[in-house]
């Protein structure tokens, strides 16, 4: 069906990370979702490759790597052997672009780029066709909670016109402010992979609200 919810593990209770990751794969979970912050490229910091390794051990489910960092070129290995599936990089910090999604895909797995809010669709004009899913934030990246901001779906469209034009398999993945209230709309709107963070995390019953969200996109 190409629709897939992807839990935002930067919402989870760490000191409890494989129930709270459990609970979303008895929801019917797809993919998980894992940011990774540097402080630098974004005002905050995640976490590493150690703790995707272990969420790869935790659950068989592909591992979605959101990359916000500088110098991404320098981690993908690294990544890619702790076990990421999908791993996505900057539009915005990025002058080798088209290099580095090459490094990734030649890893063998999925390679996304991802643009932040005021970053313009038509930008991505020139990669569109290297890569396996666009990633749209819905928020200004670094932190989990924030407010879905509205113009993203002009933003999609505009998207999905380009996908059509250049690379049709191309998948649409949003991240940020995604919950029950506007993920139906969303997938109305042609998008793919729903990243849901503190909608899921912090709902007080992950299990049925992502099984809940999982229905609303199907
Ligand atoms: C923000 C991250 C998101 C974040 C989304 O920089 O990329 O993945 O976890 O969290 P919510 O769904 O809470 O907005
Ligand atoms: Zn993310």
């Amino acid at each position: 069906m190409n629709k897939f919810i992807c839990p935002s593990i930067l919402a989870a209770d760490f000191k409890h990370l494989e129930k709270d990751i459990l609970e979303t794969v008895n929801g019917g979970a797809d993919i998980i979702h894992c940011d990774i912050m540097d402080g630098q490229f974004v005002p905050n910091i995640s976490f590493g490759p150690e703790i995707v390794s272990m969420v790869n051990q935790i659950t068989n489910l592909p591992l979605d790597v959101h990359l916000m960092i500088n110098n991404p070129e320098n981690f993908i290995d690294k990544f890619v052997k702790a076990g990421a599936d999908y791993i996505s990089v900057h539009f915005e910090n990025n002058f080798h672009l088209n290099r580095v999604i090459n490094q990734i895909k030649d890893s063998g797995i999925k390679a996304g780029v991802v643009i932040n809010p005021a970053t313009n669709v038509n930008s991505l004009e020139e990669i569109i066709s290297h890569v396996d899913f666009v990633l749209i934030m819905s928020v200004n990246p670094g932190f989990g909670g924030q407010k879905f901001i509205s113009n993203t779906y002009q933003k999609i469209i505009k998207l999905k016109n380009l996908i059509n034009e250049f690379n049709p398999g191309c998948l649409i993945e949003i991240d940020g402010g995604v919950g029950k209230e506007n993920i139906k709309s969303l997938s109305d709107a042609c998008v793919n992979m729903f990243v849901c963070g503190a909608s899921i995390f912090k709902s007080g019953n992950i299990s049925k609200t992502t099984s809940e969200l999982k229905k609303l996109i199907s």
